[in-house]
């Protein structure tokens, strides 16, 4: 039986996948898709989402994802891991993936086939190209250098391409020294541990998403303060936490999650 059931929920409520459904919209996590959202449909150009470790990147971007899906004015593009070997190995993945045919392999022949398939799009087609970049902390002072030269990209309104870079704080002093990058973030945005009365509204969302009954509690309000407090509202280390709460509940066959419970874990660093 899958462990979830035991406490009658249909879903596993602490996955570690980046299911936006389960995407508690703190304060901080809405203000940076509500800011994304309009930069993006105002065609501004660059925007630079970061945040340590944990802190709901990867499910930002498929939120934000989501929040166009049906749309079709805009086409997405997403890097999962920008790890390349060269900067033309990293140019021929983007043209793989905007399904472009560069005329000659070289540098120069797969950035222009990229720029005019740019053009080709917003121009012509009047579509919005979003590339998604998530860790984005990878890029390479080259690769940084290539993307910054797609950002030149533009017409008298607007940027051909709407690059969205997710990624840890070291990308930042990366980006300080390339020359002229800094000035086109249009957005930068860092996403912060969440507190300790939104660590315990996460943990009751997702319990609610995954088909809690409404009153119905599993963490007490003192675990609930206690993960908060072991986890510093870092949303991963929540996840794993409770995860491991309710394995230990069943193990222990107890239908409530207290607080002794979650200290015996941290003690014992079942984190
Ligand atoms: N605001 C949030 N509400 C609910 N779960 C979250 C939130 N932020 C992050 N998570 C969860 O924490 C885990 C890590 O998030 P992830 O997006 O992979 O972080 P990052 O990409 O910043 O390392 C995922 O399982 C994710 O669903
Ligand atoms: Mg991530």
């Amino acid at each position: 039986m899958s462990y979830y059931r035991y406490f009658q929920l249909d879903k596993e409520p602490f996955s570690t996948s980046p299911d936006p459904r389960f995407l508690y919209r703190s304060l901080s996590h809405i203000s940076a898709l509500q800011r994304l959202e309009i930069a993006i449909r105002l065609r501004r150009g660059l925007m630079v989402i970061l945040g340590d470790v944990g802190t709901g990147k990867t499910t930002l971007s498929r939120a934000l994802l989501q929040n166009f899906s049906g749309d079709d004015n805009y086409i997405f593009h997403i890097v999962l891991d920008p790890e390349y070997r060269s900067e033309f190995q990293f140019l021929s993945s983007l043209t793989r993936m905007f399904k472009v045919k560069p005329r000659f392999r070289s540098t120069l022949d797969y950035r222009e086939a990229i720029e005019q398939y740019l053009f080709k799009k917003g121009v012509e087609e009047n579509k919005t190209i979003v590339l998604i970049i998530d860790e984005g902390q990878k890029l390479t002072p080259s690769f940084l250098e290539i993307l910054r030269i797609f950002l030149n990209y533009e017409t008298n309104e607007y940027k051909l391409l709407q690059l969205v870079i997710f990624a840890q704080m070291e990308l930042l002093p990366k980006i300080k020294r390339i020359h002229n990058f800094m000035d086109r973030i249009c957005l930068k945005y860092i996403l912060n541990p969440l507190d300790e009365q939104e660590s315990c509204e996460m943990i009751k969302y997702r319990l609610g998403q995954a088909g809690l009954n409404g009153n119905k509690q599993i963490f007490t309000h003192g675990a609930q303060r206690l993960v908060y407090q072991a986890t510093q509202g870092y949303p991963r280390r929540i996840i794993h936490l409770c995860h491991n709460a309710m394995e230990h509940a069943i193990m222990l066959d107890k239908s409530e999650i207290d607080e002794s419970l979650i200290q015996y874990l941290i003690t014992n660093e079942v984190l």
